[in-house]
């Protein structure tokens, strides 16, 4: 089953053609990233713009790269929550157009879910039930994803998302939006013993985190160096960073992965990529004698494949839309209102 699949939900407008939920048959991106960083952050009103002019050329140059025609297109698929509502709704106006002129199933997917995917496309063979460590820009949790379409959250953030924290640590140390990529590569040439930074533990839920103390205590210490005269050494805060957040995920996989007995570990979403918590996440599995599903960096951000590989499961659940879709700027990967 060849499923087209739209992504629209941030920066990046994507169209992709997956087979059978596995196979990549193309991948086209088009990233508005240098637009963004001339303002530090993204602009929504601007996102939404450059999707409705992006995304009809990603389309025919989907088709075109994977050599197929509109008649080979067997559903066509769309992230219809949680993400910048005009953007989303950009992706969704399309796909639900799209699906209608192709007389063809709108398949909706989860932003979350769908990196979640990502995995399927990196390993053929993995398959639920497994837990993912979810971590992106606007996201962090850990998830029991029982099976395709059957998840649990066991924790998540209570304030901000991991990769929320790495961009605004990188912009204050003066790197371009977005910072997770370059304050990681920073971190590698620093000592992480340089500086202290606190691991909170909230609330009653041992699974939950808390990324604000550690946001504000790093800024605090920028600031405060500032002030004092004092120069920074860019690299080993990083270090310190970066290492702050390791140690506030990696434990609490370690946990679920102990209180569930699942041995099978995936890692999804952007700050996926970063270095740090790739290896320490190896690490704490292999000593559990645990496997470990890492995408590569390609498919770690946001994209249209993971999209197309999830929407196959949702199909196959029985989970097509159709055209009173709408678009959600926020929505529980369960599916659930927030
Ligand atoms: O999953 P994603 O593409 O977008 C959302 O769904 O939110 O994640 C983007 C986030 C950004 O915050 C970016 O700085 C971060 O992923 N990121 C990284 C790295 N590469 C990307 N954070 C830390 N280390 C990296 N190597
Ligand atoms: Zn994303």
């Amino acid at each position: 089953m060849n499923i087209l699949a739209v992504e629209s939900s941030c920066d990046e407008t994507a169209v992709a053609i997956v087979a059978d939920g596995r196979k990549i048959l193309t991948d086209c991106i088009a990233s508005q990233v240098d637009l963004h960083r001339l303002y530090g952050g993204v602009v929504p009103e601007i996102a939404s713009r450059k999707h409705i002019e992006a995304i009809y050329g990603l389309a025919d140059q989907a088709l075109k790269t994977a050599n197929l025609t509109r008649d080979d297109i067997d559903a066509v698929a769309v992230t219809y929550a949680p993400g910048l509502i005009g953007a989303v709704l950009v992706g969704v106006n399309f796909a639900k157009a799209a699906a209608l002129a192709l007389n063809k199933p709108l398949i909706p997917v989860h932003h979350i879910r769908g990196h979640i995917a990502a995995n399927y496309l990196a390993y053929p063979e993995l398959e639920p039930p497994f837990l993912c460590l979810v971590v992106s820009g606007g996201h962090t949790m850990i998830v029991n994803v029982k099976d395709y379409t059957d998840m649990e959250i066991l924790g998540t953030t209570l304030d901000d998302a991991a990769g929320e924290c790495f961009d605004k640590v990188a912009r204050v140390l003066g790197m371009p939006y977005p910072g997770g990529a370059a304050l990681d590569r920073a971190a590698k040439l620093g000592d992480e013993t340089k500086y202290t930074l606190p691991r909170s533990k909230p609330g009653v839920n041992p699974y939950d985190m808390s990324f604000s103390g550690l946001k504000t205590a790093s800024l605090n210490l920028i600031h405060h160096a500032e002030q004092v005269g004092e120069e920074i050494d860019v690299n080993s805060l990083c270090a310190a960073f970066s290492a702050a957040v390791s140690d506030t995920l990696v434990p609490r996989v370690v946990m679920a992965m102990e209180e569930t007995g699942c041995r099978k570990l995936a890692v999804a979403g952007g700050v996926a990529a970063n270095s740090r918590i790739r290896k320490d996440i190896t690490m704490a599995a292999q000593k559990l004698g645990a496997t470990v599903y890492m995408p590569p960096l390609s498919l770690c951000g946001d994209n249209g494949a993971m999209i197309g590989a999830q929407a196959y499961y949702e199909y196959l659940s029985g989970n097509v839309g159709d055209m009173s879709l709408n678009a959600y700027a926020t929505k529980s990967i369960l599916g659930e209102a927030l």
